[in-house]
């Protein structure tokens, strides 16, 4: 036997030197995120390196996430079933709780099914790869969540991004390839703008150019619409107009986790094809318990989206009169244009000092020069927090011309 001869390996580049390098170069961006974190919550009030501030950050928009009725709820569904679910949904991880809220969540987006998932990210993930095929076109807004653009690489879908909001940009990308199948996805509120997606022009564009729609409404569902039903129902459209409907249960559910909801062979074909949803753990069923508290509460209590109206009115009146650079938003999600990475950050820093905490959102989470502080209210909050939060926000001298 000749023994083979041993050639030295030119050494590879080392991946985790590169990660370090990389991180290295985001920190002198003055892009780098940092973790924070919380030591106590209490309403709007966090604890937060030894301080207690008001926070404007939370996606927690009805204030249900501390809400008696679900922490009993989900305190009752652990002594019942215990922690955790114990497998994937397919294998007997499925319990009645889980049961029992797809169907709360289709009886309340008007839908004749819902799946549950994990998490929004997961959800779009799955709906995206049991739908698509490679290279089969995926039309979709540039200021999506980054899940759907994830979701429709991950299918090695064709993915065309029309301009924020513009019909006719979707109408060329969506006719530029007229002859196979076709996905429109959008975020029904956008989740770094807060501004609504023109649904009905969308779907009317969908039907005529035989394209399946996709919404993700993680952020209107229970803050629009009749009952908190969402953006969908509250531009008037039906699971027709819109056959995909994604929303989580993170926000304004105030809970963790997410669902599909649609037609009765949307949810079969999502059960046998979304990887997402077959390999992986179902969620908890005291928190699948403690959310369908929360959907009954969300659509009874229309006081908590009356008390959020009235709070961004209130909101957006005195920032208007400050001349700050508000966007074009009826939502909870109320950000302020600053421009460059270090303004935002530079008025974070100085709300923080003065006990107020709204997170500087910096490329590439948003468009570079469009850095912002992402304000969003909750009706958790009341008329004076937001009267200290305008007080505090004209003290740093934010224009519009700063942008
Ligand atoms: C529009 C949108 N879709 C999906 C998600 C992901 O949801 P989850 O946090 O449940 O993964 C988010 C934010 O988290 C979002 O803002």
């Amino acid at each position: 036997m000749v023994a083979a001869k041993v050639v030295a390996a030119v050494p590879r580049p080392d991946l985790l030197d590169r990660l370090a390098v990389q991180t290295a170069e985001r920190a002198q961006a003055q892009l780098q995120r940092h973790l924070r974190t919380i030591t106590h919550v209490e309403g709007p009030w966090l604890d937060s390196n030894g301080r207690r501030l008001l926070a404007f950050c939370s996606n927690d928009y009805l204030g249900l996430a501390q809400h008696p009725q679900l922490i009993d709820a989900l305190k009752q569904a652990a002594d019942a079933e215990g922690v955790g679910s114990g497998s994937a949904h397919l294998i007997c991880g499925h319990r009645r709780e889980h049961a029992a809220l797809e169907e709360a969540l289709a009886e309340w987006t008007g839908r004749e099914r819902a799946l549950l998932f994990s998490t929004g990210y997961m959800a779009n993930l799955g709906v995206m790869q049991a739908l698509l095929q490679r290279g089969e076109l995926c039309v979709q807004d540039k200021l999506n969540h980054a899940c759907l653009l994830d979701g429709a690489q991950l299918a090695g879908a064709t993915l065309k991004r029309y301009p924020h909001a513009d019909v006719e940009a979707a109408t060329r990308q969506l006719r530029s390839n007229a002859e196979g199948s076709a996905l429109l996805a959008t975020d029904g509120v956008f989740s770094m703008d807060g501004d609504i997606a023109p649904l009905r022009e969308l779907a009317e564009l969908c039907a005529n150019e035989s394209a399946t729609f996709m919404v993700d409404d993680a952020h209107g569902l229970g803050v629009l619409g009749h009952e908190g039903a969402g953006s969908i129902a509250e531009a008037g459209l039906s699971e027709r107009d819109v056959p995909i409907l994604m929303a989580t249960l993170g926000k304004a559910v105030g809970c963790s986790g997410a669902f599909v909801a649609g037609s009765a062979a949307l949810i079969d074909g999502l059960t046998q094809f979304a990887r997402t949803y077959i390999y992986t753990t179902a969620m908890p069923p005291a928190l699948a318990a403690a959310a369908r508290r929360a959907v009954a509460i969300a659509r009874e209590e229309s006081w908590r989206r009356e008390k959020l109206d009235g709070l961004i009115q209130r909101f957006r009146r005195g920032a208007m009169e400050l001349g700050l650079p508000l966007m074009p938003s009826r939502t909870a999600i109320q950000p302020l244009l600053l421009g460059d990475s270090q303004s935002a950050l530079d008025a974070s820093r100085t709300l923080e000092a003065q006990g107020l905490l709204a997170i500087a959102i910096r490329p590439p989470t948003v468009p570079q020069g469009q850095a912002r502080l992402r304000i969003t209210l909750s009706a958790m909050h009341e008329e004076a927090h937001v009267d200290r939060l305008l007080q505090a926000l004209s003290s740093l001298q934010l224009t519009k011309a700063s942008v």
